[in-house]
């Protein structure tokens, strides 16, 4: 937990896939630039493994606010989840603005906001995982995931979403003890309603895929218990815009994103905060 500078203009970027992008990242920044960011989230699939160190230093170089990443399956292919983790915590020890927010625990943003994060992943159980024909490149480019046969698979995908969850039960208690409200970066939809897909709420082929059930039964948890008290949920993976009420103080906002053009989410001021509860739900 630290003290700081406010960061009362939070921009918020999710798969922004660099490793499609043609030249550098000075197209994506000129647009963060035009928004006069205090600090930025990007909720995964940066690039993948092989390119992400190369990418996110791009980033680093040419940013010039903290910057909170936390990663999307698309950044693991042609890696294993250690072996990534391992190198990007590297890189953002050696970096003054990039953090991998898992790693950081409660972050606090100005007022009565703070930040916590996890790369989360999709678990396999919202949909009908049993009977889906979609197969992910994670199944075959990811190596935990690799050669696994589907019984095993969905034990291992239980076990992701398993282990975000019980990430956001340590953290949320620290930082809802402290402040009022909280955002919430993750990649994957933790719930069926902000699962959006094509402009729709993704159907039982897709959602084992897309959402983590496990995650969203431990925020509603939280936030049942605390009336009084505001989440905003931040994530992205399956490219379509939407915006889920999931509780009277629990709201979810998923991102779009088009491979090749990297941009901006949306960027939520955290003085008004509040504000986006008044009108949000929609
Ligand atoms: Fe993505
Ligand atoms: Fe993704």
């Amino acid at each position: 937990m630290r003290r700081g500078t406010s960061m009362r203009r939070l921009a918020w970027a999710t798969d922004i896939h660099l490793n499609f992008v043609r030249g550098d990242v000075r197209a994506f920044c000129e647009q963060l630039r035009s928004v006069s960011p205090d600090a930025l989230i990007i909720t995964g699939d940066i690039s993948e493994a092989p390119t992400l160190a190369r990418h996110l230093g791009e980033l680093d170089r040419a940013l010039w606010m903290p910057t909170w990443i936390v990663l999307g399956n698309h950044d693991f292919y042609g890696g294993s989840f250690r072996a990534v983790r391992a190198e990007v915590g590297n890189l953002c020890r050696n970096s003054k603005r990039l953090r991998y927010l898992p790693g950081e625990g409660v972050v606090w943003l100005g007022g009565e906001v703070a930040m916590v994060g996890h790369d989360g992943w999709a678990d396999g159980r919202l949909g009908d995982f049993l009977r889906s024909q979609v197969v992910l490149n994670d199944y075959f480019m990811i190596d935990d995931l690799a050669g696994l046969d589907v019984k095993k698979r969905r034990e291992k995908l239980h076990k992701l979403g398993d282990e975000a969850a019980a990430h956001f039960r340590r953290v949320l208690p620290r930082a809802l003890d402290r402040y009022r409200n909280v955002i919430v970066a993750t990649h994957v939809p933790p719930f069926r309603e902000a699962c959006f897909h094509e402009g729709k709420i993704a159907d039982d082929e897709h959602l084992p895929h897309f959402a983590c059930a496990a995650l969203g039964e431990a925020l509603r948890q939280v936030m049942r218990a605390r009336p009084e008290q505001r989440m905003l949920v931040l994530c992205g993976h399956t490219h379509s815009r939407g915006e889920a009420r999931i509780l009277p103080n629990l709201l979810v906002r998923t991102g779009g994103a088009i491979y090749g053009q990297p941009g901006l989410a949306d960027v939520v001021d955290t003085q008004a905060f509040e504000s986006l509860f008044a009108a949000g739900g929609g």
